[in-house]
Formats: structure tokens, sequence, C-alpha cells
């Protein structure tokens, strides 16, 4: 059932979606994501879980292991508590940024979510293509089913390339070669994936065993997709299970959609890679992955352009800091020296302002859209924007502040132990 002729493989053009894959459909669905009732990104999430099969769905929505992390970053803007200015007059709001010496018309961009295709047809092409209507940026990730090229080509804004080193040094230097010739204006290095977190859900749905390609193994857990048939006919018109293009094994073959977890270990990046990585690329680069003061300092003093505080939305280590929380520490330590970035746990505009009074220049969403563009393909994810859009210029007015650039952390207050820090105790060498 997964495994069906491919396409998008390196040096191939993709060929149109097979037959005229559901029109009807995709006008359904647009017409669900403009309802009325879908009012926030909590409704396009309960679009997509009834669209998607589960194993796909809990892909998405799922977080590492007892799924701390990723209640935290969402739970964590609430001791964020706004201080706003009444009695102000704003008519227009501003809501530009400039980030990477980039315009942008709104203060985020769509993060890398990997495997985009398996939500919706070419799901990211539509995903750019959304983000650059809108005025923003686009982050494609390594683990895509689509070329670099062809996504670059669907977005009017700007398209960045994160970077796995997966299929090793040389596979990756010819991603980032693509990337380059495909027009993509910055490298974004993925530094906290040295192995696949432990997604339970995804144990629990088989993903591992409708992976195995073996009939047998995988006929258990297949009743998924029966029961989604809608999503399992756009599924099959686009090819079945993808490829991943953008990592050109040696031999020419893209890398098979198979046990993405192994691959990584086997291409864990390190500050060296970094240095290396920063030749061979040369334009801007941004480090995504940092936690902690001490990880954005050496991310600095390593060159990076840009840093992004993210836990991998809760994917990777349970248990570490909410983002918004790690954000001031990491403002505190490297803010005057570099452009800081952060995601994790943004459903709201508010939560999107609050970050940026914290002294983020712009954010990266992640899930927020990934719903969206699995409840509507493009719709969705021009929906998704549109509802973080309105919030953040009505939380813009509330607050009583007519630009994003006059935002500062005046305009919060957030817990006093967020400043505070156990002190390093003595290492435990030579304990038993
Ligand atoms: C389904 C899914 C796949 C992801 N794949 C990647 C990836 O391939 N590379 C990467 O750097 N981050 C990846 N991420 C992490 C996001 O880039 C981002 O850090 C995270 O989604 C932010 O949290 P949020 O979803 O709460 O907004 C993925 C996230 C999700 C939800």
């Amino acid at each position: 059932m997964w495994v069906l002729p491919r396409y998008g493989r390196a040096g191939v053009d993709c060929p149109p979606i097979a037959g005229n894959f559901g029109s009807d459909d995709r006008m359904t669905m647009a017409r669900a994501v403009r309802s009325h009732e879908v009012v926030n990104i909590a409704d396009l999430r309960r679009l997509a879980k009834r669209r998607l099969p589960r194993v796909v769905f809990d892909y998405i929505d799922g977080g590492a292991d007892g799924e701390i992390t990723l209640r935290e970053n969402c739970r964590a803007f609430e001791d964020v508590i706004f201080r706003p200015r009444c009695a102000v007059a704003t008519t227009g709001t501003d809501l530009r940024v400039s980030v990477l010496g980039t315009q942008l018309d709104l203060p985020f961009l769509l993060a890398p979510v990997g495997s985009s295709r398996l939500f919706y047809p070419r799901g990211e092409s539509a995903a750019a293509r959304a983000a650059g209507d809108a005025g923003t940026g686009y982050v494609l990730s390594t683990l895509s089913g689509s070329r670099v090229d062809e996504v670059r080509g669907a977005s009017t804004g700007p398209v960045w390339y994160q970077l796995y080193l997966l299929g090793g040094r040389e596979a990756a230097a010819a991603a980032v070669e693509r990337a380059r010739a495909a027009g993509c204006t910055a490298l974004v290095v993925t530094i906290d994936t040295p192995v696949a977190g432990l997604r339970e859900r995804d144990a629990r749905n088989g993903t591992r065993e409708l992976l195995s390609r073996q009939p047998f193994t995988m006929l258990p857990h297949v009743w998924q997709f029966l029961a989604r048939p809608r999503w399992l006919a756009g599924f099959l018109a686009d090819g079945g299970l993808m490829d991943f293009p953008n990592v050109v094994l040696p031999g020419g073959r893209a890398m098979p959609y198979a046990d993405v977890g192994a691959a990584l270990e086997q291409s864990v990046v390190s500050w060296s890679d970094l240095r290396w990585i920063r030749e061979l690329w040369k334009g801007r680069t941004v480090i995504k992955g940092i936690h902690t003061a001490e990880d954005a300092r050496r991310a600095v003093n390593e060159g990076a352009d840009a840093i992004v505080v993210s836990n991998h939305g809760g994917r990777q280590l349970d248990g570490v800091s909410a983002t918004i929380r790690a954000l001031p520490e990491v403002i505190a330590a490297v803010g005057s020296r570099t452009e800081v970035l952060l995601d994790g746990g943004i459903r709201r505009g508010g939560d999107i302002v609050k970050a940026l009074c914290l002294g983020a220049r712009a954010v990266l969403v992640g899930r927020a859209y990934a719903y969206g563009l699995a409840a509507g393909g493009e719709a969705g994810v021009a929906r998704a924007i549109a509802i973080l859009r309105a919030d953040v210029d009505r939380t813009l007015k509330l607050l009583g502040c007519a630009s994003i650039s006059e935002l500062d952390s005046s305009y919060v207050e957030v817990p006093a132990a967020w400043g505070a820090r156990v002190e390093p105790t003595a290492p435990r060498v030579g304990l038993p």
C-alpha cells in the first residue's frame, strides 16, 4: 500500500498529480477551512484529525516520550502576561520585520516540517506558495518528498533549506549545491537531532511496520488508511510513499522513505561540521535547536548569522525547557550579536507577540500550518497564516502598539524564576 511508483526522484521532473486528483475534494476542503467555524488553529487541527489516517495525524501532533515538553511549549506562553497601554489609537499596524536582511510582511515564517507530502499531495509546494503569497518565507526540510528547485519555484517569497547530513558529507554537499542553485537564501542547520526522539504514538500506530514493505507485517495497521479513503485517494494519486529526492545517495538514487532514526544516527552534525558547512555554503547560515545560553554563544562564535531557540516542537529530548522560557537566557547571552528566532508551541498570534516582546526577531510556526496543510492543502495553510496574522494585528492594537518594531519587554511580565538557573555542581567523574 505504501510502496507505489514514486515521482520526484533526483533529476526527474515531477509529472502532474495523476488523473484529475479530486478537484471536488479540493474545493470541499477549501470551503471547510474557510468556514466561519474555523476561528483558530485548534479548529484546523480538528479538521486535520478528521481527514488524516491516525498514523499520519499523530506523526504531526505527537511529541517525544511523555510529551512534557510538547505540552509545556504551549502552556508556558500562559505564564507571560501582557502589560497593555490603553487609550492609544492605533489605526494601522505595521507587521513587517527584517530577517537576515530580507523584509517579511509578517513576523513569522513556516518551519521545516518533514514528510509534508504525506499530509497533502505536493504538500511542500502548497505550503511554500501560501507563504510567498502572504509575504513570508518557507523553510524546506531535508526530509521532504519534493525537490528543492520545485518548491523554490512554487513560491514568490524567500525559501530557506534545512540541512541534515543524511547520506554523508558528499550527499549533503550536493544538496547544499542544489539549494544554492535553486535560489534558497539561507541554510538552516538543525543540531538537536543526533537520533530521532521516541514518539510513542508512532510506535503504537505501527509506523515502523508500515514502512517495512512486508505485506504481512503491514497488514494489521493498514486499516488506518482504509478508514480515510479521501486521503488515500490523494496519496495514491500523488505517487504513494515518497522518496527523499533532496538526499541523493552514492549511485544517484534518492534516499528511500525508511527508518529515518537510523539514518540520523549515522549523520550526527557536530560543531566541526558547522565550520565545513559554512565554508561550503558561504551564504547566510542559521543554527536551529538552541536550548541554552552556552550553545547560543557557541553558535555565534562559529559564525551563525541567526539562531533558532527550538526544541524541535517537543519531538526530541523530552523534559527540556519550553522555548519561550529559554528565550530570555539566550537573548541575554547573544541578543546583541545575532538574530534570535524562536519556535515551539505557537498556536495563536498572541504567542508570537509575546516572543517578539521578549526579544525574538521573528518566529517559526510548525504544527500551526501543518494542521492547515493537512486540513485543506494550500487553502488550509493560507487560512492558518490569515488566522495568525489577524491575531497579531489585533493583539498589537489591544496593546496600544502600532508596529512590531516598537515591541519590547515593557509590554510583558514573566515569572521571576525564568532568569534563575541552578549553579553548576562539581562533575560526578569517578563516582560509582
Ligand atoms: C511533523 C513535523 C516534522 C518536523 N520535521 C522537521 C525537520 O525535518 N527538520 C527540522 O529541523 N525540524 C522539523 N520539525 C520541527 C519544526 O521545524 C519546529 O521546530 C517545530 O514544529 C516547532 O514547534 P511547533 O510545531 O509547536 O510550532 C518538525 C516538526 C513537526 C511537527
